[in-house]
């Protein structure tokens, strides 16, 4: 079989290239090694920038968002027993984020797909790419104990950090890392959040959020050793762990309730330099990963996704590869500047074990000169709405 692009993996990144292309009249595949519910399974973040909003509105998705999304003009930084806000509406000229659970978005994005009648393959594990620097690559892909061989004229690996797809070149790679040393323990409940905007939390015995995906859900966070298992933590000690993080107001406005979700994730930072290997580019977790703290993940996948399609649609509607030269400096120019917005959001608000007495307190003073400081204030509302997505 032969298609135009080849996308590797269906999470937010694959699905979105490949709703923008078919809207666009460019014909592609998306293999996807796990089924569709596992990949509904997964819960994941929920903050868009509005660049990942006007993409989602372009690629013919946003209707269900912009009814059930919420808008969130701020949040909120505990410390110290204190809540103070970060004002983004007024610090950036009106700019705000939409809250909206990355599930959603890929159930959104999949019944579009459907709909039009081209649907990812699910249960299809790629194995092999070759020939990516030749006129064709050949993708081969495993179905029901079956090998398939598909061509195509490029190839985007979608495929998230554990791909196939960087593994592919890890020969011609150039990688950047930090390891955090503790993880996050996310609990989902049905109950309503604490406050109407997300509550980041720096406290002596660790980091907590209280994020949301409705009025009704609440999605919650808090530092936890690497060492631990979600059997560690029964869901009367997550309650009591997070209540003792925040402050007063916010601990006895607290309502708690079963968890419908429990995981503990790792704290990674990672780039993977360049992006673009010959006929093959890498685009989401494919090629980078933020830690949690600040939400970017989601969002650079979709700004990586929006060179691309741009890129593409050049090649084969103006016979230009102008974008697609451009790539992977372009995505990594901003995929840099989230980084640092993430490892400083993690630094700033985290207990790192090692630190010491000393570190606790240039924390405080700076998380003191972030909230009295209109022109600190700034440039975190200004990196957190999102900087530009071009
Ligand atoms: N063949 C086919 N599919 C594969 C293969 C393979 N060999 N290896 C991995 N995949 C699939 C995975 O099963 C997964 O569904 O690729 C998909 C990658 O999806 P994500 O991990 O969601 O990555 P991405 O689309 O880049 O999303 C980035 O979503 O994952 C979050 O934290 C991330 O918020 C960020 C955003
Ligand atoms: C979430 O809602 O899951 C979430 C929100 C903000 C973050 C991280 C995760 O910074």
């Amino acid at each position: 079989m032969d298609t135009q692009v080849v996308i590797i993996g269906s999470g937010p990144a694959g699905l979105l290239l490949s709703r923008l292309l078919h809207l666009n009249g460019i014909a592609n595949v998306v293999l996807e090694h796990r089924s569709q519910d596992y990949v509904l399974g997964r819960i994941r973040a929920g903050v868009l920038e509005m660049g990942a909003v006007d993409l989602l509105h372009e690629a013919k998705v946003s209707e269900r968002m912009h009814i059930e999304g919420l808008i969130h003009e701020g949040i909120e930084i505990s410390f110290e027993g204190r809540r103070h806000r970060i004002d983004f509406a007024d610090l950036t000229g009106g700019k705000s984020v939409m809250i909206y659970g990355q599930t959603e978005l890929t159930r959104d994005l999949m019944d579009a797909l459907a709909e039009d009648g081209v649907p990812p393959r699910y249960e299809a594990e790629v194995v092999a790419i070759r020939d990516i620097d030749g006129p064709r690559p050949t993708i081969t892909y495993r179905q029901n104990g079956e090998e398939h061989d598909i061509t195509g004229a490029f190839v985007a690996g979608c495929d998230g950090f554990h791909g196939v797809s960087r593994a592919s070149v890890a020969d011609k790679v150039e990688t950047f890392e930090r390891v955090y040393p503790f993880g996050w323990l996310g609990v989902l409940s049905e109950t309503p959040p604490v406050s109407d905007e997300l509550i980041y939390a720096n406290h002596a015995r660790g980091f907590a959020l209280c994020s949301m995906r409705s009025k009704q859900v609440s999605r919650t966070y808090v530092q936890c050793p690497l060492t631990n298992n979600v059997e560690d933590w029964p869901d009367d000690r997550f309650w009591d762990e997070l209540r003792k993080r925040l402050d007063r107001e916010a601990a006895e406005a607290m309502v708690t309730g079963p968890s419908i979700e429990k995981s503990i994730a790792p704290l990674r930072s990672f780039v993977a330099e360049p992006m673009r290997f010959g006929r093959l580019f890498l685009a989401g977790d494919a090629a980078h990963i933020v830690p949690p703290t600040g939400a970017k993940g989601l969002n650079l996948a979709a700004s990586d996704i929006r060179f691309l399609f741009r890129a593409l649609l050049e090649h084969f509607v103006e016979g230009s590869d102008a974008g697609l030269n451009a790539y992977s400096q372009n995505c990594l120019s901003r995929i840099w500047k989230a980084e640092r917005f993430s490892w400083w959001m993690t630094t700033l608000l985290h207990l790192f074990p090692d630190d010491g007495p000393f570190g606790r307190k240039l924390q405080l003073a700076e998380l003191d000169y972030l909230t009295q400081s209109r022109a600190a204030s700034t440039a975190l509302a200004e990196n957190y709405v999102g900087l530009p997505f071009d």
